[in-house]
């Protein structure tokens, strides 16, 4: 009897040991997501600096690392909204209202997409992740096209351009996520 339960502490302390060296280990290859992550992006530098900048992603594994993706693009969507939604406060051009008035539709838009995209990675739809970023995406520059049509300056193309490399980032995690 006492030889056994000797045993089942044995085994016990063998698990606690594999648990935390386990852990310990995903912990040391997790703070090397950043970098890899950031290599298959359009611009490393952007990618590098954007994300080490949330103190919880240096640790964090793929999963997590494609949430804080998801919201950092959510918060820079909403602020490129609400800039929309200033622009269209000092404007007296009925053209440029109209056009801006959709704009701010298509940022909504667009913040329905990322919605919709954090409640597929929360069930692990990782190609439905990239289609809703991609849709998110189009649904972004369409503001800009529509100032190209109208051959009128487009005051947020620096924003967009900003969209774009962050919709980057989140398709890169989610084919990471795929293999
Ligand atoms: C890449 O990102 C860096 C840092 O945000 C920026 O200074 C640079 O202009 C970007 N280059 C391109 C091509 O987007
Ligand atoms: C994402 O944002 C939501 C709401 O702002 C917050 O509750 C959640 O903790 C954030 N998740 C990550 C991984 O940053
Ligand atoms: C704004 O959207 C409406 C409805 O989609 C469309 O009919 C109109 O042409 C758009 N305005 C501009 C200036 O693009
Ligand atoms: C972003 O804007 C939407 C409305 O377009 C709002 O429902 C949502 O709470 C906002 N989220 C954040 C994190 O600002």
């Amino acid at each position: 009897m006492a030889s056994s339960s000797q045993f089942s502490l044995l085994i016990l302390f063998l698990n606690l040991f594999l648990l935390t060296g386990f852990s310990f280990a995903r912990g040391i290859s997790t703070t090397d997501l950043i970098p890899s992550v950031c290599k298959k992006t359009i611009n490393q530098t952007f990618c590098l600096e954007i994300l080490g900048s949330n103190p919880e992603a240096k640790t964090a594994h793929l999963f997590t690392l494609e949430k804080i993706a998801i919201n950092l693009t959510i918060t820079h969507v909403n602020a490129t909204n609400d800039k929309v939604q200033s622009l269209l406060l000092k404007e007296k051009d009925p053209k440029l209202r109209n056009l801006y008035g959709n704009c701010s539709t298509n940022y909504e838009d667009a913040f329905d997409f990322l919605d919709q995209a954090n409640l597929y990675l929360q069930s692990k739809q990782f190609w439905e992740v990239i289609y809703s970023a991609r849709d998110a995406c189009q649904d972004t520059t369409f503001c800009e096209q529509s100032f190209k049509k109208a051959a009128l300056h487009f005051p947020l193309s620096k924003d967009n351009h900003v969209l774009s490399l962050l919709f980057d980032i989140i398709v890169v995690i989610s084919s990471m996520l795929l293999k």
